[in-house]
């Protein structure tokens, strides 16, 4: 199969790589029929454990494979399996291997009840019906055919086999008929999961849809949908409706909420904050993804595997796979080692084929594979390559094309949801000393690792057209440029290898330790002078607070961490933490929203546009009687997914609802929109282009400061009090600031005077302005409100300037029973705390947030 047989040996491999695969695709089990070599799944060991991470959540009822990497923390259950043991496992994959994609939790049907499983067939159709599970097994036609699914987000595939019904009477559809709506039984926080396929690809003979019940022979398992599911063979896993309730007949594609918000490729120019703004984006169904597109990658060489420099004739064999969607067959995989100047052709193996030469029975299934042409299963590819030719190449190029010449493209076509991504997959080649080491593009989940987290980490350009690599001359040039500093975090020479059960033992908050980058660091030291507040160090303690940290931290804070460096977190450390570091808790009981150590999920409610740039974003909390859990002062974390990356994006907000607010939480974001000549904010922007409905982490509170009202405050955990403040503010930075002065005027029994000091460019730019007014009058007296302009308009009749000394001076004398509470723009925060120290002020007199 390969180019070069005469140089098909095993590689030479380092004794740092990891073992070569040397069982290929060729499952062990297969049956001969007709003399065809017919694969058949390799043995399967079901799980039957539930993990400890389930026990906690609505799927505590299901067993798991603990090899799946989960990529969204424990639940909803979103996983897959390592790219080497998937394509180890061969064409079919076990059922605990194949990967998963759940919205929400597992439906619990006990086994007694899966024979009475019902469902209906509605809508535009002559004869509505009602069938059970047993009635569908017993009046028709069983078929088993193998068949690929794969997920619109993702490049990992997995395929099975499946027994289905055929011959399944739509009844004389009714004319207007022209799509097939489908809904599942698992309950979502936007309703039932549900979306549809066109009418006239499910009575495509060549292609149809299957309600399938089995899954490699063996009763589908909880997490992919038993006891029954559709199977759309050749389309994005998307539309493969699990433990399917009702199919729809309709005239017009589905209205549910997961098929307009989700699996669609919109135009590359439509932006976040477009997209999320006009609805027609999402319910323009020529951006619904229906089949797949050609797509491949390389499995082998795996990430981090090692090849010695041997050179000479020594051949290494790559591997991997590649498929495409709508039933078209992959008809070329070509590699390329010059970055795509000249590619070689790999040898392709379609084990699909041979379903198409037997003639048999199989699970009780006739395999009706004969006269289709179809292809819906991915297919393997392998070439040998000489060691010496990769030794002087950058990286392993592999694309693929199908039967209508469609080719995967060299460059991405990025898009609001990342979706379909399938460009040439790279895998880069990296000389160290002896030896040549390969890097995946990414590595799955929280995994550190691949080579665009490198470039990334470089400051290079992903977009460049050399994969973000320097490349002669003036790219290198801009790339110097671009470099971002990277600050050493570790402890020079120390090398002390951690387990997470020294870790464990450190989630008190006695001596909390927690993990930056696989690095341990002590925080017992820094827990009095924290500025984000002991409890946001103890509510990292054993755990992962790498997003946290590198988000929300400044270049100062991180040159100070090798202090606090005790060591190194061993392999099996981070693996455990890559998944509990992440776990949700589900608190429908819960009367508090926010737990310090664990994300919880709030939903986007409403979106309110206050200035061009700014909204004030609502987000509903699990029930309608719970409180948030936040005193004025303190903030929480916000965290999103990057749509393209996917890279956790978390930020520190204030809310401006009311703290005792029930049900719901208020939080007011200015969007920096990018331009040609600026990034945009990742944060800020990613939230805006948000749809409603949408979940976000949230987690907290965090912060050192905290106002208890009627004069009481707590600074890094110690009672204080106060009689008044003066409150220095620019931009959002006004948050914090307002909920303080709220608690204060909105108490009729609270003493405490406060003058506030609110600095921005233009009138537009000053927020809660209305807010901050009203309060004044409630505050009867105790609190004066002085904005400064530094580009006001002709009509602006206030202060004109920056917050001078001069302005702080002259407002407010500095006094021993007064604070300052400063919160704005780093450099207005800079300046105002050189005024104050020239006023005289203390620093302990001074809150910065
Ligand atoms: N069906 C229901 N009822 N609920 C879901 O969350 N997820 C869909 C689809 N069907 C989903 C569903 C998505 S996005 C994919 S990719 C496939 O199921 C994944 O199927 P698997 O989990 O069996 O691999």
């Amino acid at each position: 199969m390969g180019e070069h047989p005469k140089y098909r040996t095993e590689p030479q491999v380092s004794s740092k790589s990891p073992a070569p695969t040397s069982r290929s695709y060729s499952p062990s089990d297969r049956r001969d029929t007709n003399g065809v070599d017919l694969p058949l799944p390799p043995p399967s060991h079901p799980p039957t454990t539930v993990l400890e991470l389930d026990q906690k959540t609505p799927d505590a009822h299901v067993p798991r494979d603990p090899r799946l990497i989960r990529l969204t923390g424990a639940h909803p259950f979103n996983a897959e399996a390592p790219l080497t043991a998937l394509l180890r496992a061969g064409f079919l994959t076990p059922p605990e291997l194949f990967f998963v994609r759940n919205h929400g939790p597992v439906p619990r049907v006990p086994d007694a009840q899966i024979p009475d499983w019902e469902f209906t067939v509605e809508g535009l159709v002559d004869n509505p019906l009602r069938l059970t599970l047993r009635g569908l097994v017993a009046e028709y036609e069983q078929q088993t055919y193998p068949v690929t699914l794969v997920c619109a987000g993702n490049r990992r595939k997995e395929q099975n086999a499946v027994r289905k019904t055929n011959g399944f009477s739509w009844g004389p559809a009714g004319k207007r008929a022209r799509y097939v709506c489908m809904e599942g039984a698992d309950a979502l926080p936007n309703g039932h999961y549900g979306t549809c396929v066109k009418l006239n690809w499910v009575m495509d003979p060549n292609r149809g849809i299957m309600l399938a019940h089995r899954m490699n022979g063996e009763p589908l398992e909880p997490d992919h949908g038993r006891p029954l599911r559709v199977v759309v063979p050749g389309q994005i896993g998307g539309r493969s409706v699990k433990w399917l309730k009702r199919l729809v007949l309709t005239e017009a594609p589905s209205d549910n909420w997961y098929h307009i918000f989700d699996n669609r490729v919109l135009p590359t120019m439509v932006s976040p904050d477009v997209a999320a703004n006009d609805p027609k984006w999402w319910t323009d169904e020529r951006y619904a993804i229906y089949d797949l597109s050609p797509n491949s990658a390389i499995a082998c060489p795996a990430h981090g595997e090692t090849l010695g420099l041997v050179g000479g004739t020594q051949a290494y064999r790559a591997k991997g796979y590649a498929y495409s969607g709508g039933g078209r067959r992959i008809t070329r995989v070509e590699l390329s080692l010059d970055q795509g100047g000249t590619w070689r052709l790999a040898g392709i193996d379609c084990v699909e084929d041979r379903y198409r030469k037997a003639d048999t029975t199989l699970y009780g299934g006739k395999v009706d594979f004969q006269w289709r042409e179809a292809s819906f299963c991915w297919c393997f590819w392998e070439l040998d390559i000489l060691v010496q030719d990769m030794l002087g190449a950058k990286d392993l190029l592999v694309r693929c094309m199908d039967e209508s010449m469609c080719v995967q493209p060299r460059d991405l076509y990025w898009n609001v949801l990342g979706m379909m991504n399938n460009p040439w997959f790279r895998v880069a080649i990296r000389k160290e000393g002896d030896l040549i080491r390969f890097e995946h593009p990414t590595q799955p989940a929280l995994m550190p690792g691949g080579w665009m987290e490198r470039v990334n980490k470089a400051g290079g350009n992903l977009t460049n057209g050399f994969w973000g690599e320097p490349n002669a001359g003036e790219e290198e040039a801009r790339q110097v440029k671009r470099v971002v500093k990277r600050i050493p975090m570790k402890k020079e020479g120390l090398d002390r290898t951690i387990s997470i059960g020294e870790l464990r033992k450190h989630e008190g908050r006695e001596s909390p330790w927690f993990v930056l980058q696989g690095e341990v660091y002590d925080g017992t030291r820094f827990l009095e002078e924290h500025p984000g507040g002991a409890q946001s160090i103890v509510g990292a303690a054993a755990a992962d607070a790498t997003d946290e940290f590198m988000a929300i931290h400044s270049e100062t804070a991180k040159a100070m961490m090798p202090i606090y460096h005790v060591g190194t977190l061993d392999a099996t450390g981070r693996k455990a933490l890559s998944t509990s570091g992440v776990q949700r808790e589900q608190g429908r009981g819960r009367e508090v929203f926010l737990q310090p150590r664990m994300w919880s999920t709030a939903r986007l409610h409403a979106k309110k546009k206050v200035s061009w740039d700014t909204r004030i974003f609502t987000y509903k909390l699990e029930h309608d009687e719970q409180v948030l859990g936040l005193h004025p002062g303190q903030h929480l974390l916000l965290r999103l997914r990057d749509p393209v990356t996917r890279e956790a994006i978390v930020r520190a907000y204030t809310p401006v609802s009311e703290t005792d607010k029930k049900g719901y939480v208020d939080v007011l974001i200015k969007v920096y929109f990018g331009s040609q000549t600026r990034k945009g904010g990742t944060m800020s922007v990613a939230m805006d282009s948000l749809p409603l409905g949408h979940e976000v982490d949230v987690k907290g509170p965090i912060g050192k400061f905290e106002y208890h009202g009627r004069g009481e405050y707590s600074l890094n955990g110690t009672k204080k009090t106060v009689k008044s403040f003066m409150m220095i503010c620019g931009g959002s930075g006004v948050t914090p600031i307002y909920q303080v002065f709220r608690a204060v005027m909105r108490d009729p029994h609270d003493p405490t005077t406060c003058i506030v000091l609110d600095g921005n460019r233009l009138e537009e730019d000053v927020l809660c302005r209305e807010d901050l007014d009203a309060l004044v009058s409630e505050g009867q007296g105790k609190g004066k409100l002085i904005y400064t302009l530094t580009k006001g308009g002709e009509k602006w009749k206030g202060l004109r300037g920056r917050i001078t000394r001069e302005l702080i001076e002259g407002q407010c004398s500095c006094r021993p029973e007064t604070v300052v509470l400063v919160c704005g723009p780093e450099g207005m925060v800079e300046s105002i705390g050189v005024s104050l120290n020239e006023s005289g002020w203390r620093n302990e007199q001074i809150v910065y947030f």
